[in-house]
């Protein structure tokens, strides 16, 4: 190993690790980055920004949108990607988290992006290292980039956010997704109102800037948008809903819920969609889902995040 110290904190200035406590400007910033970049995307005009660099997808836990887009966004700005992932690799020797992202680290990337599913990961790595560091998730704290495209999504069908009312609904409690989009909505001057069982609302969120709605039905006709959160049964060690046919008949958002939205209020979730549960498949396959626009618009979103990062 390097022998460097463990203080090594924060030498790079590109890490995103969360939504908490950035500047309005740095949201802005990646937004019209990102608006840049979609615009070249479309017009096969992408610049190799990133040329000569490598990035490095760290994924301790599953996923499909975010190491998807992530890679694709290094390799459309002309970087190298390593796609690393535990399965086959020396963690199973026994190697820590840390040795193994110095590891990876010592083969140069000038960005690892991590996810992992305990919350802090991203954090801790980047107080060990001197490249930057993107969180893609992590555990229940945040998930910066989801809300960076939610936020983007919104903005480019409903134009600025001040003022508006975006409805959150589901399993708060275990959410990065939620967590994340509070702070960005709310930084961009979004009124933000959160919903779901009450077991899956934790105490004090509204501290966060939120505020709770225990039936979400009352203030469908206000909101523009609903962003539905998946039930994270893999976060859950107990059961917090009596089942899925109930959550889904509570808390689920099917064509009778979207009929009182008001028109262009739009329809919005993560993914991965747990079908018939948070949302109808005529409500995802729907007019006012905006689902694979967020996905779309996420290539963009990580191109600007990569390229302010590095
Ligand atoms: N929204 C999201 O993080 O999806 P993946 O888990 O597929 O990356």
């Amino acid at each position: 190993m390097s022998g460097r110290s463990p203080t090594t904190e924060h030498r790079s200035a590109g890490h995103l690790l969360g939504i908490e406590g950035l500047e309005r400007a740095y949201v802005e910033e990646i937004l019209s980055l990102a608006l840049e970049h979609r615009q070249a995307l479309k017009a096969g005009t992408v610049e190799s920004r990133l040329a000569g660099k490598l990035v490095a997808n760290l994924f301790f836990e599953d996923s499909t949108r975010t190491r998807s887009s992530f890679e694709i966004a290094a390799k459309m700005l002309g970087a190298k990607v390593l796609n690393w992932s535990p399965t086959g690799s020396s963690l199973s020797k026994g190697e820590t988290l840390l040795d193994t992202v110095r590891n990876i680290e010592a083969i140069g990337p000038c960005a690892v992006v991590i996810r992992h599913r305990a919350s802090g990961v991203p954090q801790l790595v980047a107080r060990h290292v001197r490249c930057a560091v993107i969180n893609a998730g992590d555990g229940i704290h945040e998930h910066p980039s989801q809300a960076l495209l939610d936020a983007f999504t919104l903005q480019d069908r409903l134009g600025s956010l001040e003022g508006r009312a975006i409805l959150i609904i589901g399993d708060i409690l275990h959410s990065r997704v939620a967590r994340s989009n509070i702070h960005c909505l709310r930084l961009l001057g979004a009124q933000v109102l959160v919903s779901g069982p009450p077991t899956l609302i934790p105490t004090g969120i509204d501290a966060l800037g939120c505020r709770v709605v225990l039936d979400f039905r009352s203030v469908l006709r206000q909101v523009d948008a609903v962003v539905a959160l998946r039930v994270q049964h893999e976060r859950q060690a107990q059961s917090f809903f009596p089942s899925q046919r109930e959550y889904a008949a509570l808390w689920g958002l099917d064509a009778a819920a979207v009929e009182q939205m008001k028109p262009g209020a739009l329809v919005l979730h993560p993914g991965p969609v747990n079908r018939g549960v948070e949302l109808s498949g005529e409500v995802l396959d729907g007019p006012r889902s905006v689902v694979m626009e967020q996905v779309s618009n996420g290539l963009a979103v990580r191109m600007a995040i990569l390229e302010r990062a590095t």
